[in-house]
């Protein structure tokens, strides 16, 4: 399916955001490290997934990939061009290049334009095709995301969760990109509709040679559809590896107590690993102390954990684990 070059190079990446005014008389300004030092890299054709809880700072990291958001520092090097310092009035090509779908595909979408003109509008920026080619590609993506040609000239009110979410699908494929990162895009939808949606974007990956950031705040989604995985916590990645490799064997604490909390399908199954609960709540980003940021709600978290930052090192064969004691 692939072959060996990276699509997307991302190192050393971070993103904060300023929070409060700094106070009078130049007290210390607060920085919110939402993506902390995250780097990673994705081979054309492949799926990289990024799991973590609500908070961990994959949205930001997914948001600065594509410039909707400047980058603190670090590099995104995309096919071999560096997107954190290209200017803004060269980006258009990359914006055609790099495409997002969204968790929620209802606040994502125009309610006051057409299926049409949602899924038309990229093709007409990008100048791809026109008139009543531009009318048949329109026709042709909604064929490809299980829509129907009577779709088209109908707003977003007028269709359910999961029917929504493919017109975002369908919106985001229509200007042809290479990368496409999809922040969410079952979270919201039925259990019964996710594994549909899951499958379609499988499809479309084979057709149409994309590459894809797949964003998931659980492992029970991902392990399908990802060639690897990485792990996040608090703006910084845990554990990456690949897919099968991370399910089997999970190093990191953090890794551990996620997939402990996946449901067991099967209930005559019991699971090897009991369930491991996390004790206390995940800390503030704000200004966040030195050391490991999983140490307050570590099993093994030791001294030099709250005090030093570990850094992800290769266990063998690409599994990175970022760990002191693990
Ligand atoms: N525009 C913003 N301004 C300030 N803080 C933000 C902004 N966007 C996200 N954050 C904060 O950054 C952290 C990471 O958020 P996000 O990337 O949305 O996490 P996730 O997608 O993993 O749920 C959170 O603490 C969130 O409150
Ligand atoms: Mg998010």
């Amino acid at each position: 399916m692939s072959n060996q070059e990276n699509l997307l190079e991302v190192k050393n990446l971070r993103k904060y955001f300023k929070v409060g005014d700094g106070g009078l008389f130049g007290a210390k300004r607060s920085y919110l490290k939402a993506v902390d030092g995250v780097s990673f890299n994705i081979k054309k054709g492949e799926t990289l997934g990024l799991v973590g809880e609500s908070g961990c700072g994959k949205s930001t990291t997914g948001r600065t990939i594509v410039r909707l958001y400047d980058a603190t520092g670090g590099e995104v090097n995309f096919d071999g061009t560096d997107l954190t310092k290209v200017p803004e009035r060269d980006l258009l090509p990359f914006r055609k290049r790099i495409q997002m779908i969204f968790q929620d595909p209802y606040a994502s979408l125009n309610g006051r334009m057409t299926v049409t003109d949602i899924i038309g509008e990229g093709i007409t920026t990008h100048g791809i095709y026109h008139g009543a080619e531009r009318q048949e590609r329109i026709f042709d993506l909604l064929n490809r995301v299980g829509l129907k040609r009577e779709h088209a000239n109908r707003y977003p009110h007028e269709f359910s969760g999961g029917q929504r979410q493919r017109i975002g699908i369908a919106r985001a494929l229509a200007v042809e990109p290479d990368l496409v990162i999809c922040d969410e895009p079952i979270s919201a939808l039925d259990v019964s509709i996710q594994a549909q949606v899951v499958n379609m974007l499988e499809d479309l990956q084979d057709d149409m040679g994309l590459t894809y950031l797949f964003i998931a705040h659980d492992l029970s989604m991902v392990k399908h559809i990802s060639d690897r995985i990485g792990v996040m916590y608090l703006g910084m990645l845990a554990e990456t590896a690949e897919s099968e490799e991370l399910y089997r064997n999970p190093i990191h604490p953090y890794t551990k107590a996620l997939l402990s909390a996946i449901p067991v399908p099967d209930p005559k199954l019991t699971r090897q690993n009991k369930r491991i609960v996390l004790k206390g709540d995940v800390p503030s980003p704000i200004d966040p102390p030195e050391g490991c940021r999983f140490a307050s709600r570590c099993p093994l978290a030791s001294d030099k954990c709250r005090q030093v930052t570990p850094h992800l090192t290769d266990r063998g064969a690409g599994h990175m684990v970022a760990c002191h004691n693990a």
